[in-house]
């Protein structure tokens, strides 16, 4: 039986070392340790790891391990992987890593092998794109599918957009790919507009097929292709459903031979590996989506077999504990330094928040102690423009996470080399800083000195790559889904669910009528009075 997190010993050895070390400097724990830059690092699955540029000692790292070891994270770990039902308040097995088992492994789970069933949906999706994207697989009008557009939300949504952006360079240039996931009518406008109809698949993606935005936006891609088009027999070459509720899909009008399933142990935000990839496989064929499954696989190796002290994603998430529990740090910032991953920090503030925005314990009660971060972040240089002043020099302690790749994938002039000297130059300088006297010394004017000046000791982890492959891209989600992973299982929370959205959900189905109607308004003085206006200045 685990402790409550902060009677455990390792956390109580924990708050008494932080007493003896929050106010180290990065600078000092260098100049003590001339190997440290080159020692406090680790490399697997094509990943190195440089997390020197933390504010840590040796016996940090060791009791951050102790930490990760009485909380259980092993056993916890392993329940996973097995297909036990760990998230318990819906009773389900988490099991998104049984998605990228190589074919022929098998996995029992709720009396179905769970891998034999993945690789049945995979051939049928394989099957699918390979018709699509030779041209055999045609529109109503007898023309090839030129243009797809994934109709999802949330995990339905951002893992294919992110994941698209991210493999641009292996997908195909004379397809046109778009994602539309806002209720906002504008979105699937937009997305449209410049899309003809008889050459447009709808790939409608939704585990539970039953989210209100999706619903809508799919039944208007309907209208749209109908008008166009005229017949509803095309909806059957147009529209292709993604889900884990084969009853809904067919409600809706989609035949069942034209759906892709999942089981419910995959949660939304986990799903992109999943039938929920399809776009993503239209795009970069089923070779390509084969490799980046591959990736995920070579993570969830190395998560389970690798000893914590030298597994990235139980490091990650140990160091990101540190800076959430000790130094009340409330955020962290995702900054990769590759165009391609624009989406990428987006991607992981589902995957990090939503799993992790909790404030009970498995048991049922308020948790005493922080739980998830604020994960935010956007594509180097662009940030550096814009929010790394107050980074360098805020009063907010913000651990950064800095992703780059040695090579680039579209390797012209010196562009390359310029980002990277920004990227090592970035979290030199969040370290190091630059203290008072050494401005000073420059020849800085002295009443300039306390504004030219930088404290450094803001840490980073540096995550540095070959290439933007489909398998490294695997190898990075993999890698955050089981830091998630580990930093729940330490807090003693369910990653795996999302009450937290429900209570908006049901007092926006309440409101829909009211928008329209004359009766009268029974919420708050705000609601209400919000309501009224917006009653009187809409559009009839
Ligand atoms: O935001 C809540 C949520 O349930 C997410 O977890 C999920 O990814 C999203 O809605 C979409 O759900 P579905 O795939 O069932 O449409």
């Amino acid at each position: 039986m685990t402790l409550p997190l902060t009677e455990r010993p390792a956390w109580k050895a924990l708050e008494t070392h932080f007493a003896e070390v929050k106010n180290l400097h990065l600078r000092d724990l260098f100049a003590q340790d001339p190997a440290r830059g080159e020692r406090l690092t680790l490399e697997a699955e094509g990943i190195y790891l440089d997390y020197s540029k933390n504010r840590v000692t040796d016996q940090t790292l060791r009791l951050l391990i102790n930490l990760a070891r009485e909380s259980g994270v092993e056993a916890r770990r392993d329940a996973m992987f097995a297909g036990e039902h760990i998230n318990s308040t819906e009773d389900r097995a988490v099991l998104h890593t049984a998605l990228r088992l190589p074919a022929g492994a098998r996995l029992i789970a709720d009396g179905e092998d769970a891998a034999a069933f993945v690789h049945a949906v995979l051939a049928r999706m394989a099957d699918f794109a390979g018709r699509v994207r030779a041209g055999e697989w045609r529109g109503f009008t007898g023309k090839p599918i030129r243009n797809v557009v994934n109709i999802g939300i949330g995990g339905s949504d951002l893992g294919p957009a992110m994941a698209y952006e991210a493999l641009r360079h292996y997908a195909r240039r004379d397809m046109t790919f778009r994602f539309v996931s806002n209720v906002d009518a504008t979105d699937f406008a937009e997305a449209v507009r410049d899309l003809s109809a008889d050459e447009t698949l709808f790939v409608v993606s939704s585990k539970t097929f039953t989210t209100l935005e999706t619903l809508t936006n799919a039944r208007t891609a309907r209208d749209w292709l109908l008008s166009a088009l005229g017949d509803e027999a095309a909806v059957a070459r147009h529209f292709v459903a993604v889900s884990t509720n084969a009853a809904e899909v067919e409600r809706f009008g989609i035949d069942p031979a034209n759906m892709f399933e999942f089981r419910d142990w995959v949660g939304g935000r986990y799903s992109v590996d999943s039938a929920i990839g399809l776009s993503l496989m239209l795009a970069i064929g089923p070779e390509g989506f084969a490799d980046f499954l591959a990736g995920f696989y070579a993570m969830d190796r190395h998560f389970r077999e690798a000893p914590l002290e030298a597994n990235l994603p139980v490091l990650l998430g140990m160091l990101g504990i540190w800076y959430n529990n000790f130094f009340g740090a409330e955020t962290i910032a995702v900054l990769p330094y590759d165009q391609y991953l624009a989406r990428f920090s987006a991607y992981l503030q589902q995957l990090d928040m939503e799993s992790n925005g909790k404030s009970v314990t498995l048991g049922g009660a308020r948790v005493s102690y922080q739980t998830g971060p604020v994960v935010w972040g956007q594509p180097g240089t662009n940030g550096q423009h814009a929010f790394y002043q107050l980074i360098h020099q805020g009063t907010k302690l913000i651990p950064c996470d800095f992703i780059g790749f040695a090579r680039s994938l579209n390797p012209l002039g010196d562009h390359h080399d310029l980002l990277m000297a920004n990227f090592f130059a970035q979290t030199e300088a969040l370290a190091f800083g630059k203290p008072a006297d050494e401005v000073a010394a420059s020849g800085v004017q002295p009443e300039l000195v306390a504004h030219r000046s930088f404290e450094g000791n803001r840490p980073s982890n540096t995550l540095l790559l070959e290439e933007l492959t489909p398998s490294a891209l695997g190898k990075l989600i993999a890698l955050y889904e089981h830091k998630v992973f580990v930093q729940g299982a330490v807090w003693d929370i369910n990653s795996f669910d999302q009450w937290g959205v429900e209570l908006g959900k049901v007092l926006a189905q309440r409101i829909v009528p009211e928008l329209s109607g004359q009766g009268e308004l029974e919420h708050d003085s705000s609601t209400n009075a919000l309501i009224r206006r917006y009653r009187s200045a809409r559009r009839s």
